[in-house]
C-alpha cells in the first residue's frame, strides 16, 4: 500500500520562534486526534530544522523536510546547504524543484536530477515537485510538460531508488492563488503521472509510489481531492502555516 502524505510547505515563513510554535502546535494536534495511517511532513527553512526535529521526535506521524539542497556534497558553495547538513539535523525528507525554486533560482531538471542522486545516496528522501505554467496548461501541453520533468530528472533512477521518491504534482496556476485544480483535473493528472511511471518501471513499482498534489489545497477541499483513487495527499502552502488547517487536510481522509 502506497502511504499517504500531508507535507507543510512553509516557504519563506515564520522566525525561529513562530516556527517553533507551530511545530509544537502541529505534533500535539497530530498527537491527540490524528488516528489513521498519515504520514505528516514539515518542510521548513533550514534555519528552523535542528529545533524542529525535537518537536517532530514526539510524534511517530510527523517527520521534516528541507525546502532544498545542494548536489555538493561539501566545499566552496557559499550559500548552499548539504545533505549531510540536512541529515545531521534530523531531515528525513527534501523538496526538489519546486515551482518557485525553478522560477526564481533557474533550477533545471538536470540539476534536480543530481540533487534527487545525492539526496537518495545520502539517506534523504525526495519530494519531487513537478507542474505547468497556464500557458502550457491552455495550449494543452501540460501532460507532455510534466511527464517531461519526470523523465529528465527522475528516469536514470533504478526502480528500487524510485519506490523511494515522493511525486508532488503542483500545476504553478494553482499555487498561491487560491484557484485549485478541479478533482477531476488533479485526477487526470495524478493517473496520466502513474501511467508514465507504469510504463517505465512497470504497474507494481508505480503503485507504489505516493503521488501528492499541490495548489491552494484547504480543508474545505481536501477531502475532495483525497478521495481521488491517484491522490496520495497533498503538499500544503499557505494553509501549512495555521496549525488547525494543516491538521484539518491531515485528517481529511
Ligand atoms: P499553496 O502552495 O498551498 O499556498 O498554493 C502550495 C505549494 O507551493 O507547495
Amino acid at each position: 500500500m502506497r502511504k499517504r502524505i500531508v507535507a507543510g510547505n512553509w516557504k519563506m515563513n515564520n522566525t525561529l520562534d513562530e516556527g517553533l510554535a507551530l511545530a509544537s502546535e502541529v505534533v500535539n494536534m497530530v498527537n491527540d486526534e490524528v488516528t489513521d495511517d498519515v504520514m505528516a511532513i514539515l518542510c521548513t527553512p533550514f534555519i528552523h530544522l535542528a529545533q524542529v526535529s525535537k518537536i517532530t521526535a514526539e510524534s511517530d506521524k510527523v517527520f521534516l523536510a528541507a525546502q532544498n539542497v545542494s548536489e555538493h556534497a561539501a566545499g566552496a558553495y557559499t550559500g548552499d546547504i548539504s545533505v549531510a547538513m540536512l541529515k545531521s539535523v534530523g531531515a528525513t525528507h527534501v523538496v526538489l524543484g519546486h515551482s518557485e525554486r525553478r522560477a526564481y533560482h533557474n533550477e533545471t531538471n538536470a540539476q534536480l536530477a543530481a540533487r534527487v542522486d545525492i539526496s537518495l545516496a545520502g539517506g534523504l528522501l525526495p519530494i519531487f515537485c513537478c507542474g505547468e505554467a497556464l500557458e502550457t496548461r491552455e495550449s494543452g501541453k501540460h501532460e507532455a510538460f510534466v511527464t517531461n520533468q519526470l523523465k529528465e530528472s527522475l528516469f536514470h533512477l533504478t526502480a528500487e531508488e524510485m519506490l523511494k521518491v515522493v511525486v508532488a504534482y503542483e500545476p504553478i496556476w494553482a499555487i498561491g492563488t487560491g484557484v485549485t485544480a478541479s478533482t477531476a483535473q488533479a485526477q487526470e493528472m495524478h493517473k496520466a503521472i502513474r501511467a508514465f511511471l507504469a510504463e517505465k518501471y512497470g504497474d507494481a513499482v508505480a503503485s507504489e509510489i505516493s503521488i501528492l498534489y499541490g495548489g491552494s489545497a484547504k480543508p474545505s477541499n481536501a477531502p475532495e481531492l483525497f478521495s481521488q483513487p491517484d491522490v496520495d495527499g497533498g503538499l500544503i502552502g499557505g494553509a501549512a502555516l495555521k496549525a488547525r488547517d494543516f491538521v484539518d487536510i491531515i485528517k481529511s481522509y
